[in-house]
């Protein structure tokens, strides 16, 4: 009788740590798209209680409710009684691959920040992962910006061929005419992604500007980011795109999902065996 007792806390703690790992596994796919990449708050105030700041409250909620049906939207907000002077013009841009539902969390979370980040700031910029968020009281709406926003560059590679990838992955990104453009090269992904109140040639001149960048600045780097005002490319081994979109990986995910559950029940089998068998010669 004794061991029985004793065995049971055994099995259910190692339940508990593959259940906290189970757990793990089934969310950090979905908390990337809200990696924090930058924010940005302009150095003006506005004074709190004005026409201003609610006309900032309408656009961050415009943002939120347009990113539960759109990729992306952009605003331009004057509530009746305010000034001329007091316009907020905002919008948001939803990486090309996310799901609505995903685009909209994202945004959720971003809108959140970014207005946690710029209290009583004119004008607030915010980049994660997958999505970006942008409020300003001078219009910025349909203007190329290339101001490097972010830059990054990853350690040195090791892998011998990884410039050639890292250039053809570039070159592909560039060649494009869309918004969003993925492409990949052995173990090398590259993303890039424009806000869509640029034309499409203003996007590739970004662009082109952004992938240039990035082959000067991150050398022989494993990965490099690159964000500009109004668009950015990035390069990396491990890949960007989301988990709806990537079959391989919800694949993967479940394979291990069944693996550990598989392993937690010969765990318990095996732990009742011993217990019984325990049992049974306590017993006699
Ligand atoms: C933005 O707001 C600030 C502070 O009220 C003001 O000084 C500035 O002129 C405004 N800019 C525009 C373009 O309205």
């Amino acid at each position: 009788m004794n061991m029985h007792v004793i065995s049971r806390p055994i099995s259910i703690s190692s339940f508990r740590v593959l259940l906290v790992i189970l757990l793990q596994l089934a969310t950090t796919s979905d908390s990337s798209l809200d990696s924090f990449i930058y924010v940005g708050c302009s150095q003006i105030s506005y004074a709190p209680g004005t026409a201003f700041e609610s006309n900032v409250n309408s656009i961050l909620s415009s943002i939120l409710n347009s990113a539960a049906v759109s990729n992306y939207n952009n605003f331009k907000i004057s509530n009746p009684g305010a000034g001329a002077g007091d316009t907020v013009y905002g919008l948001f841009q939803c990486r090309g691959d996310l799901s609505t539902s995903d685009c909209h969390d994202c945004v959720s979370n971003g809108v959140t920040r970014l207005g946690a980040s710029c209290v009583g700031s004119t004008g607030g910029a915010l980049q994660f992962d997958g999505c970006y968020l942008r409020y300003d009281n001078a219009s910025f709406l349909g203007v190329e910006d290339k101001t490097v926003a972010s830059d990054k560059c990853g350690p040195i590679g090791d892998e011998s061929d990884l410039l050639t990838r890292r250039d053809s992955v570039l070159d592909f990104l560039k060649s494009g005419g869309q918004f969003f453009r993925v492409s990949g090269s052995g173990k090398i992904q590259g993303l890039a992604q424009c806000v869509q109140d640029l034309s499409v040639d203003e996007c590739q001149d970004c662009l082109s500007e952004a992938i240039q960048r990035l082959r000067s600045e991150c050398g022989s780097s494993a990965w490099g980011d690159m964000f500009l005002g109004k668009c950015y490319a990035r390069y990396s081994e491990r890949g960007y795109t989301s988990k709806h979109e990537n079959g391989d990986d919800v694949e993967k995910t479940l394979a291990i999902f069944i693996g550990l559950v598989a392993a937690v029940a010969i765990l318990i089998v095996f732990l009742s065996f011993f217990s019984k068998l325990f049992d049974s010669k306590g017993g006699k």
